[in-house]
């Protein structure tokens, strides 16, 4: 078997009293779509902190691609094409929605002004690159439309689009998703999906989405990993997750009863 392209070990952070999370351990496979699911406050987001590096874990360490990233700053775990989004969307209000595209984009021209002035047709070409790949991703999640207008005229489901939409600018290799559909209409939330699985399958883009829809979650994932009270309590096929006591127990029986 080849080694995951991620690898989460014992991992944990305490703010004050608050043990975030508190022993999370799981692997993520090449090429595979893994949900992370557990109750509000479980530590899933502050785990995608962690492991995308905009907070650093008390112990424990992270392994991408064979490599430990658990010491590294944000900015160069995203060289490394792992990307994310947010539960909370963090796109430029005052920037038009194809600026925001753009500026995600990875070698902007315009960061190197002697460049630019050296390399002016290269750089020229390469932003021509950037606006024609950004135009395509605005259509598959249905915001060409939207291209010219502030992103700060969005609605909140657009805002998690056109977040996922900037995401893939870099063209990832691993995308982590913190609720992705939450706010989203649900016939643009089917498009996200469909997209996921099609750069999963086409590409052999790995993910790795935080959801609280059960059956989302069950018809879209490979594997689920199901944290509670900061630890990872379970993981493995939907079906089998689904039918494991202690999940039930922690998370499946208060949703039904909710
Ligand atoms: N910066 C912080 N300072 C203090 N406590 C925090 C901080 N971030 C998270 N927490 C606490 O850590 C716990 C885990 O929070 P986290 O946001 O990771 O949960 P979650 O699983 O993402 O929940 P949800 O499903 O509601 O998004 C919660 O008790 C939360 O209040
Ligand atoms: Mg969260």
């Amino acid at each position: 078997m080849t080694e995951p392209l991620l690898e989460v070990s014992d991992v944990a952070k305490q703010f004050g009293g608050i043990r975030a999370v508190d022993g999370a351990s799981f692997d993520v496979e090449r090429g595979s779509i893994t949900a992370l699911i557990g109750p509000n406050g479980a530590g899933k987001t502050t785990l995608f902190n962690i492991v995308t590096g905009f907070e650093r874990g008390d112990r424990g360490t992270i392994v991408l691609d064979g490599e430990r990233i658990d010491r590294r700053p944000p900015h160069t775990i995203a060289r490394r094409r792992m990307v994310r989004t947010f539960q909370i969307t963090k796109a430029l209000s005052a920037m038009p929605v194809i600026d925001n595209m753009a500026l995600a984009a990875p070698d902007q021209p315009g960061e190197h002004l002697t460049g630019l002035l050296l390399r002016a047709p290269v750089a020229r070409r390469r932003e021509k690159e950037v606006r024609e790949r950004a135009h395509e991703l605005l259509e598959v999640f249905g915001l060409s439309d939207k291209a010219e207008e502030y992103a700060g005229t969005l609605s909140g489901g657009q805002r998690k689009l056109l977040e996922l939409a900037r995401a893939l600018m870099v063209e990832p290799r691993l995308v982590l998703l913190d609720e992705p559909m939450a706010g989203v209409n649900p016939s643009l939330g089917r498009r996200l999906l469909d997209h996921m699985h099609e750069l999963c399958e086409r590409d052999g883009v790995t993910f790795l989405f935080i959801e609280h829809d059960m059956d989302v979650v069950m018809a879209h994932s490979d594997k689920v990993v199901v944290m509670a009270q900061g630890a990872t309590i379970a993981s493995g096929p939907p079906a089998q997750v689904r039918s494991d006591q202690a999940v039930i127990d922690a998370y499946l029986g208060a949703q039904v009863k909710a």
